[in-house]
Order: C-alpha cells, then structure tokens, then sequence
C-alpha cells in the first residue's frame, strides 16, 4: 500500500516520533510506501508532498515540532474543496491517510471518513481535550514546560514579594494549566472549568500573605472566566477555518485587579508557544510511539475510521467519531483535589 500522513492543528513535541514510528514499521515489517503531505490538510488539498523512506525518519524521533509542517486548513471551509482530498488520493494511487490532530484536524478526518477515505486518526494536542483518550501525546511535554517556568518564576516572586500570574494555552479546557499549576505548586489555578470571584481568589492570596509568605504565583488557562467577565477574553476578534479566535489577556487582568485590590506588587508571563516548542519528553516520545504503532497497525488491518488511544496503561483502537464529539473537560472532582493546595 502507499500510505499518506499528515500532521494538523498547533504543533507539539512527539509529532515526529509518530511519524518515524508509523514510517519505520509500515516499511519494515509491512512493506509499505509512505508520503508525507506538507501543513496538515494544506498539503493534501494542493497535492502537496514528499516521500518518506527510513532514511527520511532515522533521526527525527527527539525533535521537537513537526518535520511536515502544519496548518489550520479545514478543508470543509469555505474556499476549501474536501473533493480534493478524494482526487489528491487518486493521482497519487494512494490508500489510506494516518491523520495526526487535534479535534479540529480529527473532526475532519472524521468528515472524510464518512464520505469514504479511509482515514486512520492518532490523538495529538497540547490542550489533553480529545475524548475517548486518557491522554494525547503532547500535553505532558507542554506541562513539563510549564512546570519549569513556574520553578523559575517562583524564585524571582520570592525575590521581588510580587505575585506572578501565569497565563498558559489550553484553548476551552484547562489541563495544562491544571497539571502544570499543581506540579509546579501554585497557590491558586484557574480553569475555565471553575469559576471563582476575583474576591475568591484574592482570599486564597491573603492566606497565604497571612502565614507570612509575601510572594505567590497564580495559574491561569487562557480560556477561564472570573464571575465578574461576561466571555473568554480574546487577543482580536480573527477567527481560524475553524472558528476559533486567539484567546488571551486573562493573565494581565488578573494582575491588575490582584495589584489593585490587594496592594500587592505583581506581574503576568504569557510564554504561549513557548510551552509548544522544543524537544518532547520522554513519556511523549514513547506515548507518541505507541500511537504510531498502533495506527498503521489498523491500517495494515483494514481498520479505518478509528483512533489509537491510551486507556491506563494500554493502547487501545476507538471510533474516530466517538472522539471528536466534544472537548474534554477537567472533572470537578479532580479539580477539588488540587483546590485543596490553594493559599
Ligand atoms: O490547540 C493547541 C493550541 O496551543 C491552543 O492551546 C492555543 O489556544 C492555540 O493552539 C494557539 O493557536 P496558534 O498556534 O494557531 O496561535
């Protein structure tokens, strides 16, 4: 068979590992013939390509971002033909596409596959929001990043008695900031999960203030609320080809008004795609691994419409539909655990 991949949506670190893993087995072991479509659906769209034979792949494991590209093309938006997805395949005589994304790029997948492409999906996010999953390669690299900022930024809060608000991606659920925040020991974590006051969370500071600690560092996700703000707050009103606006701003708003209410010097960091770059872990590496495995596995099967998927310890075949239904969100009981260390 010949076999497309494409990488869509934000980057992360473990893109690469999945493809040298799809590649280097499909090759090895199933005898097959690779191309690697340019910025995610872009490349498929506009027949744009290059063959990826082991000598393509032999190194790329570490690296971090993608050696394809990426895109936020949809191919369902307007402007877009999805037909061409269909013809690419057919001047090309190619059989199936491993398709590595986010719910956006899988929501896709997902179309084509109901118009009949067969489509294999592996669960790529920073943001840890795809169903069906217990995890998405990328996210504990992103919240590895996060962590380490957070140490850092701990000790020049301690040196200047400031609070620090650390704003992170997320886009509509608030895992990153979630794991990152407890990891990193913050003493108050917003998600767009839980809403709390701007007085709830100055309460939290004041306690901490109260056991004589005159330094503090406050995690948000992008897309959390106070209950004083009506919506998300949102750099401009842009959207990409899938509706979605660049969030952020809650991170100096939360400054100003913890400053204001509580005379208390602070400061925001928003390291955005810095928490993206940079060389995977190595739970990404052998996560994004497995998913790769598994994915052309399905495909040397016949298995399409599906995506890998880590139940426990275990990778395990879903339907590609189920996945891409909705945005996982944090569980309030997993919440309430790390509420507990707030103040
Ligand atoms: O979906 C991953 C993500 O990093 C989100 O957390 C963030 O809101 C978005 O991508 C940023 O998009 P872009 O890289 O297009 O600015």
């Amino acid at each position: 068979m010949k076999i497309g991949i494409l990488t869509g949506g934000g980057d992360c670190g473990g893109l690469n590992a999945v493809i040298k893993s799809i590649v280097w087995k499909g090759i090895k072991e199933y005898g097959h013939d690779f191309v690697g479509f340019r910025d995610g659906w872009r490349g498929v769209l506009e027949n744009d390509w290059q063959e990826l034979t082991l000598d393509d792949v032999i190194d790329i494991l570490p690296e971090g971002g993608t050696m394809l590209g990426s895109s936020r093309t949809n191919p369902f938006s307007a402007g877009n033909d999805p037909d061409n997805v269909k013809r690419t395949m057919e001047q090309e005589n190619i059989d199936a596409l491993i398709v590595i994304g986010g719910d956006d790029t899988l929501g896709a997948a997902n179309k084509l596959y109901q118009q009949g492409v067969k489509i294999v999906g592996v669960p790529k996010t920073m943001d840890n929001d795809l169903e069906c999953t217990d995890m998405t390669f990328g996210f504990m690299s992103a919240v590895q990043a996060a962590t380490d900022h957070l140490d850092r930024l701990k000790t020049t809060a301690r040196s200047h008695h400031r609070v620090i608000v650390y704003e992170v991606f997320g886009r509509y659920s608030g895992w990153t900031a979630l794991y990152a925040g407890w990891a990193g020991d913050a003493d108050v974590i917003l998600t767009p999960e839980k809403t709390y006051s701007i007085k709830d969370i100055c309460s939290y500071l004041e306690q901490r203030r109260q056991r004589g600690k005159d330094y503090a560092i406050v995690v948000v996700a992008e897309g959390a609320t106070t209950t004083e703000m009506d919506e998300m707050m949102a750099e401009d009103e842009d959207t990409d080809e899938y509706g979605h606006v660049i969030l952020g701003g809650i991170g100096e708003y939360l400054a100003d008004e913890i400053e204001q209410k509580m005379d208390w010097q602070t400061r925001y960091i928003q390291p955005r795609h810095i928490v993206r770059g940079g060389t995977p872990t190595a739970f990404d590496r052998i996560l994004s691994s497995r998913y790769g495995l598994a994915a052309i596995d399905c495909v040397e099967k016949g298995q399409f419409g599906k995506m890998a998927a880590l139940k426990g310890q275990d990778i395990e075949i879903v339907d590609l539909a189920d996945a891409v239904a909705e945005t996982k969100t944090v569980p309030l009981e997993l919440l309430e655990k790390a509420e507990i260390f707030f103040g």
